[in-house]
C-alpha cells in the first residue's frame, strides 16, 4: 500500500515516514529540500531498515506535479506536509507563502482528481483558532476560526477552505485536516529530530541549543501574561505522538471509516505548559542549568492555547501518551547526538 508523503524529509514528515513504514506502508517522499536535508533519508533507513523512495521537486510546479502522478498510479493516499512554516518570514514575504503553500495544495488536488487518488491528510495548525476566548479554552474543533495573525496562518485557513470546497465539488475525494498544537521532541533513537536552519524561532530548539552552548542566552518573551507565572502557555505535543496520529488518519481513510468526507481533528495533549514550566522540565531531565532572561513580548504571540483533544481521542482512538519530560529529554538527546556527529546529519 503506497503512501505519498510530501515534505517527508522535514521534521514532522520524517518521523511520520518511520511510523508508516513500521505499519507496513510503502512510502514515497516528494520534497524540494527547501528547509530540510537529504540525510533524513539515511536516518529513516537507519531506523527502519527501509530507504523510502524519494523525488526532489517543487510541488508548486504544476507540470512536475502532474508528471509525478502520471508516473505513479498506485498511490493510495497522500500526507501533505510540504509547506513553508516560519511565521515571521511569512509577514516579510507573504507572496512566497501564498504561492508555495497554496499552489502546491491546488496542484495536488488537481492531480488527485485527474488520477483518481482519493485520500488526503493535510497538515493544519492550531494557529487557525488564534487566541480563543475564555469560554473556548481548551479549544475544540468547533471553536470559531479567528482572523489569521500571519500570512502563514492564513495559508492554513485558506487551505482548509480549498480542501472543503474541492470535496463538495468533486465526488470521491476524502480529506482529514490535522490541527497541530506545538510539536516538539525527537525520535527515541536520537537519529531524527528538529533541525532548524540558522537561529531557531521556536522554543524547544532554542532551549537545547542554548544548553549545548550554541546560543548564549534564551530570551523568554514576556512574563506579564495573565497566566499563573506570567509566561505564555502552549500545548506541547511529542513528535512521535503526532506521527502516530497521521498513520491512524491514513488507516481511517483507507479503511473507509470516515464519518464525513472532510474531517478535522485537533492534535494536542489537552494540557498547557508555560514557557517557564518547559524550561524547568528541561533543566530537571538534562541536569543543565539554562541561561535565560525575561524580555518583552514577541509581537504576534498569543497568551494561551491548549487543545480539547476529546474528539480525536474518541473518533481516532488516538491519545497523546508522552509527557513534557519525555519531550524535553528526547529533544536534548537529539541535540547532543547531532552536535557530537553521531547522526546522519553533518
Ligand atoms: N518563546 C520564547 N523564546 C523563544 C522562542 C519562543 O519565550 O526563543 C515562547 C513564545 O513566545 C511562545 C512559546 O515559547 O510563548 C512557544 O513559541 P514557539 O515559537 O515555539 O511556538 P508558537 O506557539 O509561537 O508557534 C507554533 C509554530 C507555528 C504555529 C503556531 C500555532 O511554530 O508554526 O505554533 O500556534 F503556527
Amino acid at each position: 500500500m503506497r503512501i505519498l508523503v510530501t515534505g517527508g524529509t522535514g521534521y514532522i514528515g520524517s518521523h511520520t515516514v518511520v511510523e508508516l513504514q513500521k505499519k507496513g506502508f510503502e512510502v514515497i517522499i516528494v520534497d524540494a529540500l527547501f528547509n530540510s536535508r537529504k540525510e533524513s533519508l539515511d536516518a529513516i533507513e537507519k531506523i527502519s531498515g527501509i530507504r523510502p523512495q524519494f523525488e526532489c521537486f517543487d510541488l508548486a510546479d504544476s507540470t512536475l506535479t502532474d508528471d509525478f502522478f502520471a508516473r505513479h498510479n498506485d498511490i493510495k493516499g497522500i500526507i501533505h506536509f510540504a509547506a513553508h512554516k516560519a511565521v515571521g518570514e511569512s509577514v516579510e514575504q507573504p507572496i512566497k507563502y501564498y504561492r508555495n503553500n497554496l499552489d502546491s495544495l491546488m496542484n495536488i488536488l488537481d492531480a488527485m482528481r485527474k488520477y483518481s487518488v482519493q485520500n488526503l491528510v493535510f497538515s493544519s495548525s492550531c494557529t487557525v483558532y488564534g487566541q480563543p476566548d475564555a469560554e473556548h479554552l481548551p479549544v475544540s474543533e468547533r471553536a470559531p476560526i479567528k482572523k489569521a495573525e500571519s500570512p502563514y496562518g492564513n495559508t492554513k485557513q485558506i487551505a482548509e477552505e480549498i480542501i472543503s470546497e474541492s470535496i463538495s465539488a468533486y465526488k470521491g475525494l476524502n480529506a482529514i485536516a490535522l490541527r497541530y498544537f506545538n510539536p516538539v521532541g525527537a525520535h527515541d533513537s536520537a537519529m531524527l529530530g528538529e533541525l532548524p536552519l540558522g537561529v531557531p524561532n521556536n522554543l524547544m530548539p532554542f532551549i537545547t541549543q542554548t544548553a549545548y552552548g550554541i546560543r548564549k542566552c534564551l530570551k523568554v518573551f514576556g512574563d506579564d501574561y495573565p497566566t499563573p507565572d506570567g509566561t505564555a502557555i502552549r500545548d506541547y505535543i511529542h513528535i512521535m505522538d503526532l506521527a502516530k496520529a497521521h498513520v491512524i488518519a491514513v488507516e481511517r481513510m483507507i479503511g473507509e471509516r470516515m464519518k464525513n468526507s472532510f474531517e478535522i481533528f485537533n492534535l494536542g495533549t489537552g494540557t498547557g505548559y508555560s514557557v517557564l514550566e518547559v524550561i524547568k522540565s528541561f533543566e530537571k531531565v538534562s541536569g543543565v542549568k539554562l541561561n535565560y532572561e525575561i524580555v518583552g513580548r514577541r509581537s504576534g504571540d498569543i497568551e494561551k492555547v491548549w487543545a480539547d483533544p476529546t474528539y480525536s481521542n474518541n473518533e481516532l482512538g488516538w491519545k497523546a501518551e508522552r509527557c513534557l519530560d519525555e519531550m524535553t529529554l528526547s529533544a536534548w538527546k537529539w541535540e547532543q547526538a547531532y552536535r557530537k556527529g553521531e547522526t546522519c546529519f553533518e
